[in-house]
């Protein structure tokens, strides 16, 4: 998708779809309640081509709601198309993400390959009535620049489609796309959103097009072959490890999963160095940057191409939706994508643990003990009993989060479809974040205001703990039925001691089961936008 601004009078654009939003003003409650679709431009032309369905009560502004109108009187444009916001008063850039999405949404299956957005004017003084939140659409320093960027993003999300390998596949990807913005706009502001939106939204895409691969397109060894592409690219340091390196480090909890494939695993890191901002490498932060307290972001993803459960093997019922069981480590490798482009002044290493969770004659087996890696090479490392054989992701996040630690993370992140049991508690939307540090969280939480993601905070904690104590060693990796998303955290917890450490729990989300109007049916690129967020509150 090519993207382009304009900021020409929006009548005179010539296009297959002019696609201009509208919000709900009414402020009337009770019986008198009646929504007010109030279009959100000013533009005369597109206000009269619309003024008939708007009066028609037909067409109501609700949230991505949508109405059509051929060959609009007055406008250039063969089509208008009017989505809507929901209430003014609630509408936040996300709505404006959203809404973008439905109109690609719109434009695709119908040969539509071209398409306008109109960018919301700021109305709100001219609406007598709007009361507008200081968080949403038109809050100072988010409008234009983050309404033009959240456009894009949404533009392209809403432009993927999960049909990768269909013989006759119709590729209706939108070819163009014009964000048209009014003369009087802030050019360089709107400028910077589109381009920023461009990075973050095709580094989300680059997220969902390798959690949408198989199990066997995306191996362990292919998803490092696409880290070391991705990162040739972008320009980010990268390493792509294996069998070897996982026993040189003494990776025991990682190399647990993997010795039962026959696919090899992969260590993947990949690192962030900002341009002339911070002396000395990522790899080996000096003494004096750490006593200065120089910021070392850690980023640990789930990698596991396929989860069969191991010999503690899952029903066959969903058991093909297990490929996306790297979809923690997708959303760190495109979130590294968009930190390479957007070039936030702070130091970045991402680590992606890569493997197969299979049965077989070499997979590990219920009772089995490992040790997983040490902090240091002086030091044990921690012993666990091995209960469930399908609880393998935070066996090898246990080994990520102590080489990000060692390799001299200061802060950690990590993003997993760790458990089903967040699903049971968040349902299918909302997604887990659990952390050791109320500091590091806010930071967290105010960067989903920016990414519109949504996530709900879980606690960690010594009951918990409790219920994960082995008897034949240090922690074992189940803790029963209850609370199943805690006793993950809290086994992870167990690794990240100290340091300042987030977990993204996001096995209820990473998939989206049906479409929306503004989203595809298949992998989500969830967390991609929020890691960037708070890697740039560094
Ligand atoms: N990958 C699964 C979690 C999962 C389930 C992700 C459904 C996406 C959709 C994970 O490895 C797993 O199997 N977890 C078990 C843990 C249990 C054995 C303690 C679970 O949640 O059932
Ligand atoms: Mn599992
Ligand atoms: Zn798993």
């Amino acid at each position: 998708m090519r993207t382009e601004l304009s900021f020409a009078p929006i009548s005179g654009i010539a296009t297959e779809l002019l696609a201009v939003l509208a919000a709900d003003t009414q402020t009337a409650k009770g019986p008198e309640a009646k929504p007010q679709p109030t279009l959100l431009t000013t533009d005369a032309a597109v206000q009269a081509a619309a003024a008939g369905v708007l009066e028609s009560g037909e067409y109501k502004a609700g949230a991505n709601e949508t109405v059509l109108i051929h060959a609009p009187a007055g406008l250039e444009a063969k089509r208008l198309l009017i989505v809507g916001l929901g209430m003014l008063a609630k509408a936040t850039v996300h709505s404006v993400r959203e809404a973008a999405g439905t109109a690609v949404r719109f434009a695709k299956p119908r040969g539509i390959r071209e398409l306008t957005l109109v960018l919301p004017e700021n109305l709100s003084e001219n609406l007598p009535h709007a009361v507008v939140p200081a968080g949403g659409v038109f809050a100072a320093g988010v409008f234009p620049a983050g309404v033009a960027r959240a456009a894009v993003e949404g533009a392209l999300v809403g432009d993927f489609d999960a049909d990768t390998y269909r013989s006759e596949r119709k590729d209706q990807s939108i070819q163009s796309l014009t964000i048209a913005a009014a003369a009087d706009a802030d050019r360089p502001a709107i400028e910077a959103g589109v381009r920023e939106g461009v990075i973050v939204g095709e580094s989300q895409n680059f997220a969902r097009s390798l959690v949408n691969e198989p199990g066997n397109k995306l191996t362990p060894t292919i998803l490092g072959q696409r880290a070391a592409l991705m990162a040739q690219e972008v320009g980010l340091g990268w390493d792509v490890y294996s069998t070897e390196m996982l026993h040189h480090l003494k990776m025991g909890a990682f190399w647990s999963v993997a010795q039962g494939s026959a696919e090899p695993p992969a260590l993947i890191v990949l690192r962030y160095e900002p341009e002339g901002v911070i002396e000395g490498t990522v790899l080996h932060p000096s003494d004096e940057d750490l006593s200065l307290g120089v910021p070392v972001l850690g980023l640990v993803g789930k990698g596991i191409t396929f989860d069969t459960g191991g010999i503690s093997i899952k029903p066959a019922d969903n058991m093909e939706k297990m490929k996306y069981d790297m979809a923690g480590g997708a959303a760190m490798m495109g979130a590294m994508r968009a930190i390479a482009l957007v070039k936030p002044r702070v130091r970045v290493i991402a680590i992606v643990c890569a493997a197969e969770n299979m049965p077989s004659g070499t997979a590990q087996k219920p009772g089995d003990v490992q040790t997983a890696m040490p902090i240091a090479p002086d030091k044990p490392g921690k012993t666990i009993e091995i209960i469930n054989t399908d609880a393998e992701g935070r066996l090898v996040l246990a080994d990520g989060i102590t080489y990000a630690r060692q390799l001299g993370a200061t802060h950690l992140i990590d993003a997993a479809t760790l458990t089903s049991a967040i699903s049971v508690a968040l349902g299918r939307t909302t997604a887990g974040v659990f952390s050791n540090d109320d500091a590091t969280y806010a930071k967290f939480e105010a960067a989903l205001a920016v990414s519109g993601e949504k996530f709900w905070r879980l606690p960690l904690g010594e009951e918990y703990a409790e219920l994960i104590k082995s008897d034949i060693g240090d922690i074992k990796n189940t803790g029963g039925r209850w609370g199943g998303a805690s006793l993950a955290a809290e086994f992870l917890h167990t690794f990240a001691e100290d340091t300042p450490w987030i977990h993204l729990d996001i096995a209820g989300v990473a998939w989206v089961e049906e479409s929306r109007p503004y989203i595809a049916k298949g992998p989500s690129g969830i967390a991609v936008r929020s890691i960037l967020e708070w890697v740039r509150s560094y």
